[in-house]
């Protein structure tokens, strides 16, 4: 079969990683995809935003399945159009994605039938936003309603930063992205990633992860799109899973379909657990990165035939085949991440590492330059490693990472501290 995959980042490269393992795959090609997923696929130049543009691609190369991998292909309606050409399509519609487009939308969901999450005031102006953090104090957390490249939520410890953030936002600091706002309640605990198919109605739950949000050791420094994971979450215990499953998931899920527009893809779920229980944060309609590098690397090949029975409403009567295993990944950003950065430093040792299914640097913003590999983004890769243990898989990946040879990327050192 031939498969189109649609990104370019670190997730892509692992989706891609995992596809190309399966003898199913015939053909693959990533656009735009990145060096690394160049030395496993064709890459292809073409704006993944563009619906037509993509059906007119997928039929001219008889493209058999699209794997959608980033969010914003999926809020532009992509798969849709796909769909309506009669291709075989991983990723929700346009009206289903908007779990992850409309924070507002989700909040209503969660309301309608009752799911755990944080209370909250969804507000169209600035005069009633900030009346509504008077009333409310700190600490509160402000979200723009729309997408905005993990840039859109500020949790604010002191009402003066609530305050700020409502004024930035309506300012249009995030576009129409902050046109409306969510304000919610601040909710403790630790947060963890569930990930599960679903193909309109039956719910398979493919792993649990945890992200690293923030840029420096210790969870200190600005937030940042991840900069590592690993999986499985012990703090998503399978009680737990099983009851976030029941009390948020299954009837969010349930409700779409009631509605006309069922969910057909991954569907993260953002938890944040506390007494053994947990509230929804958030969701996305996609694979988290740097938390699907790990999940590859532990599902492997069978990635493909998931999201095949996914696409093709074929769930029900599906399993993962599980290994006893951990993963844990490691990403390489430039210096300056995620503010402003340099491009176009060398990256060296690369050739020196494996590249093994228990070991592999996935790429995110890198290019060739004839034979030298340089940084071409934020993050720039996800070291990443399998052991039979976490503490093993963890020595794995730091081994790689001090091969690298890159004076201008950093990482953080203490990937997996909470369950170490
Ligand atoms: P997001 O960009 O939507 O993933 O949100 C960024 C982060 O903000 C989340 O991963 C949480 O750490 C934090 N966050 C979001 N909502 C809340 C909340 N209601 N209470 C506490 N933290 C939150
Ligand atoms: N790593 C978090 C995300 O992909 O949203």
């Amino acid at each position: 079969m031939n498969i189109l995959i649609l990104g370019g980042g670190g997730r892509e490269h692992a989706l891609a990683w995992a596809v190309k393992q399966n003898p199913k795959c015939d053909r693959l090609i990533v656009a735009p995809g990145n060096a690394g997923i160049a030395a496993i696929a064709e890459c292809a130049a073409l704006d993944i935003l563009d619906g037509d543009a993509v059906a007119v691609f997928a039929a001219a190369h008889a493209i058999d399945f699209v794997i959608i991998g980033p969010e914003a292909p999926l809020a532009a309606g992509v798969s849709d159009r796909l769909r309506m050409a009669g291709l075989s399509v991983f990723g929700p519609s346009q009206a289903a994605a908007r779990l992850e487009s409309s924070k507002a939308f989700t909040k209503a969901i969660c309301a309608a039938v009752d799911a755990p999450t944080a209370g909250y005031a969804h507000l169209t102006d600035a005069r009633a936003a900030h009346a509504h953090v008077t009333s409310q104090g700190a600490p509160i957390v402000i979200k723009a309603d729309g997408l905005a490249a993990g840039k859109g939520v500020v949790v604010a410890m002191t009402e003066a930063e609530a305050h700020a953030a409502i004024d930035d936002m309506f300012a249009g600091s995030l576009g129409v992205a902050g046109a409306e706002v969510v304000i919610e309640e601040f909710m403790e605990g630790e947060e963890a990633s569930f990930f599960l198919l679903v193909d309109g109605t039956t719910i398979l739950p493919i792993g649990t992860a945890q992200d690293h949000k923030r840029a420096f050791d210790g969870d200190t420094g600005p937030n940042t799109g991840g900069m590592g994971a690993y999986s499985p979450a012990p703090v998503l215990t399978p009680a737990i899973a099983e009851r976030a499953i029941a009390e948020i998931i299954a009837p969010t899920m349930a409700e779409m379909a009631r509605r006309g527009t069922p969910y057909q893809g991954v569907l993260f779920a953002g938890l944040m657990i506390r007494d053994g229980q947990a509230q929804l944060v958030e969701y996305n309609a996609r694979f988290g990165d740097p938390e699907c590098q790990v999940l590859m690397m532990r599902l492997g090949a069978q990635a493909l035939d998931l999201m095949l029975a996914c696409a093709q409403g074929r769930l029900d009567g599906a399993s993962v085949a599980w290994a006893d295993d951990h993963a844990l990944g490691v990403v390489l950003a430039a210096r300056g991440y995620p503010g402003a950065y340099a491009k176009g430093s060398t990256i060296r040792g690369l050739d020196a590492l494996p590249d093994s299914s228990t070991g592999m640097v996935f790429h995110a913003g890198t290019m060739r330059q004839s034979d030298r590999l340089q940084a071409n983004g934020g993050r720039v890769l996800c070291v990443t490693a399998r052991g039979a243990t976490l503490h093993e898989a963890h020595t794995r990946a730091y081994a790689m990472v001090d091969m690298i040879d890159w004076p201008e990327g950093f990482c953080r050192r203490d990937i997996g501290w909470r369950a170490l």
